[in-house]
């Protein structure tokens, strides 16, 4: 059999709402050797990969591990080990995956009560508090970095008012883990889970959970067993724990590319890393602006690594769209659900945050809106 690979993929320039472009140096560690599960170089590679978590979590949370799936089984993760059928949650939706976590909780026998907000606003601490005034609570779950709207929602402080209601802090920080600061121990936050394919830098495949001792405490005193076998925390943390004891068979390659991105992200540092993303949003910015475009979410709550802006009128969404792919390779989003036809979504997460793509896209668009 010949040793080429067949496969034939083109190198885009990936500036959408994930996944983000991954650097070769994660791709080359993803072509290691695959290794068995319990292999002792492979433990000694899950161990470093909880401590890298635990530094971009900024947590010493001992329950930190990478979820087998997507940022969605991160989420269901986050949901079903703390909700019990009848349980009664208060879920924040200001975009879709808020949407998505009240799906879930409601699957999980959960009383949802929703709260909405208009895609792009953000909530007061104050709007929290009133709903969690009306009733017993179990946990109140909200989305960090709204992905489909572009909106950064303040977190510090929520804790104290949550925690005194007797309720878990659940916080989605798929897109914002690794792009602006997620302060799991500082905030107080209960459970905060995240993916791997956007600030991170690796590809879609994992869900970084991590769980406080509160949380925990929670898990351990339930009634019902986790109604799903494959994420129930207390059977996986027997895996990522100290007995190492098989729950299923680990992603090895995922795992991989998980330590050399998370191994990245240590060695540019935190803060260098937040500033990047800052610096280079700005850029973007600016230059949207000097194109008179509009931009769907005010700079006060305006995300860094996600970028909403209003499609002209006139414009034709997925024509710009495609002319950007089939033309200058650039992948870029539109909106969806409320925003659908209306906005376009750019992300700058991980390693596609560069000065280079910032001009490679302002040119394009220039020059396709121009015509
Ligand atoms: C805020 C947010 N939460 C959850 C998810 C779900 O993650 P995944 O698509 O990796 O399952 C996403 C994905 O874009 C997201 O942006």
């Amino acid at each position: 059999m010949p040793d080429e690979v067949r496969l034939q993929v083109p190198e885009r320039i990936l500036l959408g709402p994930g996944p983000s472009m991954v650097h070769p140096r994660v791709r080359h560690a993803m072509s290691q050797p695959v290794l068995g599960h319990l292999d002792p170089r492979f433990l000694e590679i899950m161990s470093e990969i909880q401590e890298h978590l635990r530094y971009v979590f900024q947590t010493q949370n001992k329950m930190t591990i990478p979820v087998s799936g997507t940022g969605s089984a991160a989420m269901e993760c986050a949901l079903c080990n703390f909700i019990e059928p009848g349980d009664s949650v208060v879920i924040c939706v200001n975009g879709y995956f808020g949407t998505r976590m009240c799906d879930m909780a409601a699957r999980y026998g959960a009383t949802v009560r929703r709260l909405d907000k208009a895609w792009g606003d953000i909530f007061s601490f104050e709007e929290i508090e009133a709903e969690l005034q009306k009733g017993p609570t179990k946990l109140v779950a909200i989305v960090h970095a709204e992905t489909s709207t572009g909106a950064l929602q303040p977190i510090e402080g929520l804790a104290d008012i949550v925690h005194r209601y007797g309720a878990l802090l659940v916080v989605d920080c798929v897109t914002s883990l690794g792009g602006v600061p997620v302060k799991v121990d500082e905030w107080d936050i209960d459970v905060a889970y995240s993916g791997t394919q956007k600030c991170l830098g690796a590809p879609p495949g994992l869900g970084p959970i991590t769980v406080s001792e509160r949380a925990i405490e929670v898990l351990r005193n339930r009634k019902t067993p986790v109604a799903n076998w494959y994420l129930d925390l207390s059977s996986i943390e027997k895996y990522w724990g100290n007995t190492r004891t098989y729950h299923h068979t680990a992603p090895i390659s995922m795992n991989y590319a998980l330590y050399e991105a998370l191994q990245m992200v240590r060695e540019e540092g935190l803060e260098a890393r937040f500033a990047r993303h800052r610096r280079h949003a700005e850029m973007l910015w600016n230059g949207l602006e000097e194109m008179d475009l509009a931009l769907h979410v005010p700079l006060s709550h305006r995300l860094p690594m996600l970028t909403t802006v209003r499609i002209p009128e006139g414009v034709t969404d997925m024509e710009v769209r495609s002319r950007l792919i089939k033309e200058y390779n650039i992948e870029i989003a539109g909106g969806f659900g409320e925003l659908a036809g209306k906005i376009w979504r750019i992300g700058l997460m991980g390693y596609s945050s560069r000065a280079e793509n910032v001009t490679l896209l302002l040119n394009a668009l220039k020059e396709i809106l121009g015509r």
